[in-house]
């Protein structure tokens, strides 16, 4: 499902990745772990075309992508089997809660509205959100909008998940909500990324862990084992 092979990048002639490669079968998750400035959202947003690569290749859900500038319809077709998960939630803030789970289904996929809503209202209920479906967004906790945004993700049926420390923003109750929900998804079989500094969740949800030091794979493992 995820293939990075020799995957460099520099900024101003400064490396961000060098030579990085890593392999991802569907159903697994692969940690990303390294300490601060080691290249894991680079590498994330690399893998799915938000980053332009120097040299090396990516393919992710089926996608090719390669060195340079990615085409505007293939990002478009990448986009749609691969979902992110941000630090900062990045709901919309003026639609309702539900609402931001249906505007991908129906303006992307164009899915006729009942359908949409009735995923939406099932994927609310998942992350334990079914009595907020009317709410604003700036009506809930932070661990709550976190779970909008995964369930809005998820209702584009992505093929991977990408997600860049989705908890550090939040305390620990509310981590705790939303490392369930990932958990939850990891033993439903959805093949994902997650960039963490939470090594006992890793140890929990991931079943490969790439570590990154200075833009170059440290180590790379099995969880059990890395762990
Ligand atoms: N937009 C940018 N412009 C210039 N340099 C950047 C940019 N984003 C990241 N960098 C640099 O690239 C390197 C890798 O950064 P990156 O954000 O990928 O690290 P990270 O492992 O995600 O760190 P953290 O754990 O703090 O989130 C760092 O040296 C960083 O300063
Ligand atoms: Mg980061």
């Amino acid at each position: 499902m995820i293939t990075v092979e020799s995957l460099s990048k520099s900024r101003g002639g400064v490396p961000a990745l060098e030579a990085v490669s890593l392999a991802g079968a569907a159903g697994t998750v692969t940690a990303l772990v390294g300490p601060s400035g080691s290249g894991k959202t680079t590498l994330l947003r690399c893998l799915n075309g938000l980053e332009t690569f120097d040299a090396g290749r990516l393919s992710i859900a089926g996608h090719d992508l390669a060195p340079g500038p990615h085409p505007v319809p293939r990002l478009d077709r990448l986009r749609r089997d691969v979902g992110m998960v941000f630090q900062q939630f990045n709901l919309f803030p003026h639609l309702s809660v539900l609402d931001n789970v249906t505007l991908g289904p129906r303006v992307v996929l164009r899915e006729p509205p009942e359908a949409a809503r009735d995923r939406a209202v099932a994927l609310l209920d998942r992350v334990g959100l079914a009595a907020f479906a009317a709410a604003r967004p700036a009506t809930l906790s932070g661990g709550q909008q976190q779970r909008v945004a995964i369930a809005r993700a998820l209702a584009m049926r992505p093929r991977v998940m990408l997600f860049d420390e989705p908890t550090s923003a939040l305390d620990p109750t509310m981590t705790a909500e939303v490392l369930d929900v990932i958990v939850d998804l990891a033993r439903g079989g959805q093949t994902m990324v997650v960039v963490t500094h939470d090594h006992g969740f890793a140890k929990r949800a991931a079943t490969w862990v790439v570590e990154l030091a200075a833009g170059r794979v440290a180590r790379q493992g099995p969880a059990a084992q890395l762990l």
